[in-house]
């Protein structure tokens, strides 16, 4: 696997690649990667000539300083996997070999509605800052087809806009989310949880699970709510934002007949961190 640190040699990786017909996956990271990730790369190599993963974590998408200094990093452990799971390339730059004129930017990505709500309410100017940084990893890679987890289920919503709104030629591919044995979903994050706060964490999947179920003789209101007590009653837990909405648009909806598409997103503080995840109704 070939570790790359400069977008002049990126140019050159990709621009041989694809003057040999090759197709390109991209599975753009943050690092401190897990089996949620290899899943991505396994996927994107099954499906593509050459898989390309880069690994940055992108100081723009986050509105918080603390949980920038404080987002894991594992450098050499990633490669030793990515090595392993079949990955061509590793595009690793710094921050300002990624942002060579700063990270401040005056461009405002045209992202939708999508972009407003939940995430993009609680952690403002959070969806500017991936969009600013998988446009450019999507203009430096020039891939055929990009892999993202349906963990960050808004995230893929935002990022399909980016790619309508910037004109640019590339096929987005959602993954499944993985989940530990007890449900949890896994996340870079939780390396951060305390075994204390690593024991009750599995209580998010396990209350929207049991949910869906709940829905199927109770209303969006009451589904929610006891979603939001379920989570509230553990020990280290508090739900940050619940919202059940339509899959598509990501605004909420108030009766399940209102779309075929609906889904569950919900973003819970454990203790410091910070944790998301999402379940499908419909
Ligand atoms: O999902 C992530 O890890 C990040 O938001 C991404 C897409 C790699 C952009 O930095």
């Amino acid at each position: 696997m070939q570790i790359i640190r400069s977008v002049a040699d990126l140019d050159a990786f990709v621009g041989r690649a694809l003057q040999q017909g090759k197709t390109i996956g991209l599975v753009p990271t943050m690092g401190a990667l897990h089996a949620g990730h290899i899943s991505l790369v396994e996927r994107a190599v099954k499906e593509n000539d050459v898989t390309l993963v880069s690994v940055f974590v992108n100081p723009t998408q986050f509105n918080n300083p603390d949980d920038l200094a404080t987002y894991p990093r594992k450098e050499e452990d990633d490669f030793r996997m990515l090595a392993e799971a079949g990955a061509t390339a590793v595009f690793a730059p710094s921050v300002e070999e990624m942002y060579p004129e700063g990270t401040q930017s005056d461009h405002q990505f045209e992202l939708g509605t999508a972009a407003e709500v939940m995430e993009g309410k609680f952690r403002p100017g959070h969806f500017q800052g991936v969009a600013q940084v998988v446009s450019r990893l999507f203009r430096l890679c020039r891939p055929t087809r990009a892999y993202f987890g349906e963990k960050d289920f808004q995230q893929i919503a935002v990022i399909r806009n980016m790619v309508a709104s910037e004109h640019i030629d590339v096929e987005i591919v959602p993954v499944p989310i993985k989940r530990a044995d007890d449900g949890l979903a896994l996340s870079s994050r939780n390396a951060l949880l305390t075994p204390e706060q690593r024991k009750v964490a599995p209580e998010i999947h396990a209350a929207l699970k049991y949910s869906v179920e709940y829905a199927k003789d109770h209303s969006v209101r009451a589904t929610h709510d006891t979603v939001v007590e379920r989570i509230n009653a553990v020990p280290h837990m508090e739900v940050e934002y619940y919202e059940i909405v339509d899959g598509r648009t990501l605004l909420p909806v108030e009766e399940w007949s209102e779309s075929p598409d609906i889904v569950g997103c919900i973003t819970v503080y454990c203790g410091k961190v910070r944790l998301i995840d999402n379940i499908r109704y419909k």
